[in-house]
């Protein structure tokens, strides 16, 4: 994807602010960005695909029944050619249809086949910014990660006055450029990830596991591929699909996950551990199913290797996450953790609360390096993962020089 100038894909609905993007589109060519247009059916209600064909010097796309040549399907290579697709403005039938995954014209069906990082600027009448449904469809679509460019407060095309205008062209221009900038911050990094939780089988139909369910390490592994980085993932078996652009490496035990991370870790600039590793193993497991009539009345149990703590005293240069599931003494345990496995930075988060952490698809998490901490607002496990790049991005610069 990295080539050249950067793409920005604007797609454009139908409200009256869609004029403003005629402004938005100068204001990222002189930013240096390619910009490539598609419309829905209705922004051409409000401006001309003549006026953003005459903008951008390249063909707007409105149909999804090619009225222009093109030598691939086109909503897909403007998908795959998209650096960050935007759009601007985007009305509550779009919010609501990409929240839904509907897919029923150019704009959206770019939206689902793209990889791309999703800004959305919504405009619209108060009360329809307000509803619940609406409010619904924005969480979802934020939990998925897409950056919202809040609408601001004023005079409506409508002649009601509230909250529902198109945010400023220059601050929406300003989030295009912070995920266009997040698109390559990591090209030419390798990064390795962890995920999951381990089975330490006892027989063959039983394990020692744990309730970790890879969502975090996956949305860690999808956001540093879309950055440009390699990313290698070894998981623990979940029940997710292989993130897109990733080598994985599917594993069950902890010995394996520890041949796949020491097999690959040589060449990394960046090691994220995120895996519920168990900590013991059954010392023998039985080669046979155990029947309840001859079960032992203990198992005897056996310590697994530490991976994290193994990187860490091998001082390789690259640097190290360690993630941290407590219940208590969050941020005392995490430090520990911290320098007793020769980490960079430890994630901490409180797994005693139950609508967090695992399993779920939000988590609060502090980041804990060295003697600074901070706290990070209860966010989607991808916009976790964007957080804890962007830090990881910085250490990478200034390791870099
Ligand atoms: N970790 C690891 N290998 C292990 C255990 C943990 O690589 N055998 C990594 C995890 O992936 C995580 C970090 O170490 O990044 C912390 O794991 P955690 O289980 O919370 O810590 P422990 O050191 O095992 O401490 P405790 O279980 O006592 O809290």
């Amino acid at each position: 994807m990295a080539r050249g100038k950067p793409v920005i894909v604007v797609g454009i609905t139908g409200g009256i602010g869609a004029y403003k993007s005629c402004e938005l589109v100068r204001r990222l060519q002189k930013s240096g960005f390619c910009v490539k247009v598609v419309m829905t059916e209705a922004a051409t209600r409000f401006v001309t695909p003549l006026t953003f064909r005459t903008l951008t010097g390249e063909p707007v796309a409105v149909s999804l029944w090619a009225d222009e040549p093109h030598s691939k399907v086109h909503h897909i290579s403007l998908a795959e050619e998209a650096d960050v697709f935007a759009i601007v403005p985007c009305t509550a039938n779009v919010i609501a249809k990409l929240a839904q995954g509907r897919a029923d014209d150019m704009l959206t069906t770019t939206a689902l086949a793209t990889e791309a990082p999703l800004v959305i600027a919504p405009a619209m009448n108060t009360h329809m910014w307000r509803k619940e449904t609406t409010r619904r469809n924005v969480e979802t679509l934020r939990t998925r990660g897409a950056v919202f460019v809040e609408p601001g407060t004023g005079e409506l095309a409508c002649g009601d006055v509230g909250e529902g205008r198109l945010a400023d062209v220059n601050a929406i221009a300003d989030a295009i450029e912070v995920e266009a900038r997040r698109c390559r911050d990591l090209a030419g990094a390798h990064v390795l990830v962890t995920a999951g939780g381990t089975q330490e089988p006892i027989d063959p139909v039983r394990f020692i596991g744990n309730h970790s369910s890879g969502k975090t390490g996956f949305a860690i592994a999808e956001e540093a591929a879309r950055r440009g980085a390699r990313v290698s993932l070894v998981t623990g078996p979940v029940s997710l699909p292989d993130p897109f652009g990733c080598e994985v490496v599917r594993v069950q035990t902890a010995l394996q996950m520890r041949a796949a991370v020491l097999a690959r870790f040589s060449s990394a600039d960046v090691a994220i551990m995120t895996a519920a590793v168990a900590d013991f193993r059954p010392a023998a497991m039985s080669a046979e199913k155990i029947k309840k009539t001859d079960a032992p009345a203990s198992i005897g149990l056996e310590r697994n290797p530490d991976i994290l703590a193994e990187l860490g005293g091998m001082d390789s240069g690259a640097i190290l996450v360690g993630f941290a599931a407590e219940t208590t003494d969050v941020i005392a345990n995490a430090q520990g953790k911290l320098a007793a496995k020769h980490a960079d930075v430890i994630v901490a988060n409180d797994v005693s609360d139950p609508s967090m952490g695992f399993g779920t698809d939000h988590n609060k998490v502090y980041f804990v390096t060295g003697a600074a901490v901070d706290e990070s607002p209860v966010l989607g496990k991808p916009a976790i993962a964007r957080d804890l790049l962007d830090r990881v991005a910085a250490l990478l610069e200034a390791k870099r020089g």
